[in-house]
């Protein structure tokens, strides 16, 4: 009999992709960092811990059919979902596994990719030893583990608001659902009311706004588990070490290029540090870093030059994110905002702004503005750590002409599509050329779907219909707009926008055919 241990099992979840998760992701964490990452251009092996609705292991398998996905959940409302959303889709490298960590079947095998995502802050002591021990045990040698978890001191001033909202709902009736929306009013009336805790952490009172604002489900899973911690990086660094994996690095990217998470005055610090593991501790703090997602490795091998970069991982490929980019360019990556412009980037932008090349070809091509091979492997990971460039697992193909019938291949995408158009939350498409899943609007959802299911001719009539019979309001300047002639002219506007913009990004990222 599978045991959650004190998580929450009276109520689903809500589905979810998360792009980190992808091996083409994690894989280029590890790469950036000087370790060789696993081949996933040959069969690989994928668990995901904890996948609740499994929308990113449903996505990723649909994005990577020569990988086989294996789910783990111990809630059989999550992994009976789970299974429709396999079969409704055809997915037959995707499998599902109602269990708890304890309850793995004995030949489950090694995987070369564990990932867990939203499981392990939220777990018991005993459950997160079970989960280090399927890290120890189930992980390929030079294989990767992503484990994402709430982090200090980022959580310091906010701890008590999981305290209150968990210690009222333990008062409440009903289910779990019932019980956060009671501790949530509760929570809004003592800030109201400025109780000394809120008067005294100002951030904990804006919190609060947040909350409101989320899904009830997330927060019922968020904040009622009876077991809840949030971690110094180096007690994960630790638990991870002691089951045999080592460090290897963090997503988003730009989080492993300290002087793009901590401002100009705290970097000297970091100049004269040369152990990883003090940095990211150094980090967290001028950071006030509040969750982490860490790439960990089992018997890393460790890249000796950008040569041996190329010759181990030169499969993945790199384009400019946002067609039509030009220079300065500037990120903004919470504390740090970052200008990037000079002759480098001008010649990777125009390399990378129509085509998408490996990085061999980069260096190549490159060579007359930065002789040093090492010099364009670190402007194109900063580029990408920046947003300035993507990095997929293929090839991207040239934007097709304008015109013509526009279809989607993968039953994966005409699944979702037909599904959650309009649901109310975005939704992920998956690119078997890029190797991972691409967000998109439940409104430009529903547009595509209309593309896909009924072509050009009256778009913005059926769209529009489509729009009140689901009773969705389109808003203006924060205002739902009721006049149905100005409605439909943002409807149009956004048919517009949808046909010259998005639609040949989906199409170059192989989710369309036009
Ligand atoms: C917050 S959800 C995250 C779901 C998914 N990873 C996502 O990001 O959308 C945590 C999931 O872990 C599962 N879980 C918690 N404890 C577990 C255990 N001991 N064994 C298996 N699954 C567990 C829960 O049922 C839940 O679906």
């Amino acid at each position: 009999m599978a045991a959650a241990a004190g998580y929450i099992t009276d109520v689903a979840y809500i589905p979810g992709f998360y792009p980190h998760m992808a091996p083409v992701s994690l894989r280029h964490a590890a790469a950036l960092n000087r370790v060789i990452p696993p081949r996933s251009d040959v069969p690989f092996r994928y668990l995901e811990l904890g996948c609740g609705l499994g929308r990113s292991l449903t996505t990723l398998a649909a994005a990577n059919p020569q990988g086989e996905f294996v789910g783990v959940d111990v809630n059989p409302e999550h992994t009976r979902q789970v299974e429709g959303d396999i079969a409704a889709a055809g997915l037959n490298n995707a499998r599902v596994i109602t269990a708890d960590f304890a309850g793995l079947p004995a030949d489950l095998g090694r995987f070369e990719f564990i990932a867990l995502h939203g499981v392990f802050s939220w777990v018991s002591e005993q459950v997160r030893r079970e989960i280090l021990a399927l890290a120890r045990e189930r992980l390929a040698p030079g294989g990767l583990l992503l484990v994402s978890y709430n982090s200090m001191p980022g959580w310091a001033h906010l701890q008590p608001i999981r305290g209150i909202l968990r210690q009222y709902a333990q008062l409440r009736q009903g289910d779990s659902l019932q019980k956060v929306r009671d501790a949530l009013s509760y929570l809004v009336f003592i800030r109201d009311r400025h109780a000394r805790y809120f008067e005294d952490n100002p951030r904990a009172a804006a919190y609060v706004d947040g909350l409101l604002k989320q899904d009830v489900r997330y927060l019922a899973h968020e904040y009622l588990n009876e077991h809840w911690t949030s971690f110094y990086f180096s007690e994960v660094a630790g638990m991870f070490g002691a089951a045999g994996l080592a460090f290897v690095g963090s997503l988003p990217v730009f989080t492993n290029f300290w002087d793009l998470c901590v401002r100009p005055e705290f970097q000297e610090l970091f100049r004269t540090t040369t152990n990883r593991l003090v940095t990211e501790a150094h980090k967290d703090f001028c950071a006030n870093t509040a969750f982490r997602w860490d790439v960990y490795c089992r018997e890393p091998r460790l890249m000796t030059d950008a040569a041996d970069r190329l010759a181990q991982v030169d499969d993945l490929r790199f384009h400019v994110a946002k067609p039509g980019t030009t220079l300065p360019y500037q990120a903004n990556l919470g504390v740090v905002t970052s200008t990037v412009q000079g002759p480098v980037y001008e010649r990777l932008v125009a390399l990378l702004g129509t085509g998408s090349l490996r990085m061999s070809e980069i260096v190549a091509a490159a060579r007359d503005v930065v002789p040093q091979a090492d010099d364009v492997v670190r402007a194109v990971d900063a580029g990408v750590a920046m947003g300035l460039f993507d990095v997929t697992a293929g090839a991207l193909e040239p934007p097709p002409g304008a015109g013509g019938d526009v279809s989607i291949a993968s039953a994966f995408n005409r699944v979702v599509l037909a599904a959650d158009a309009l649901s109310g939350r975005p939704l992920a498409l998956a690119s078997e050329r890029t190797g991972t899943g691409h967000t998109i609007g439940d409104f430009d959802a529903a547009i595509l779907h209309e593309l896909v299911e009924r072509g050009r001719g009256g778009l913005v009539e059926r769209v529009d219909a489509r729009l009140v019979a689901a009773g969705r309001s389109i808003q203006q300047e924060g205002q739902p707009v009721t006049d149905p002639a100005a409605r439909r002219r943002l409807v149009e506007a956004a048919c517009t926008a949808f046909l010259d913009a998005s639609l040949p990004q989906l199409a170059r990222l192989g989710i369309v055919a036009v």
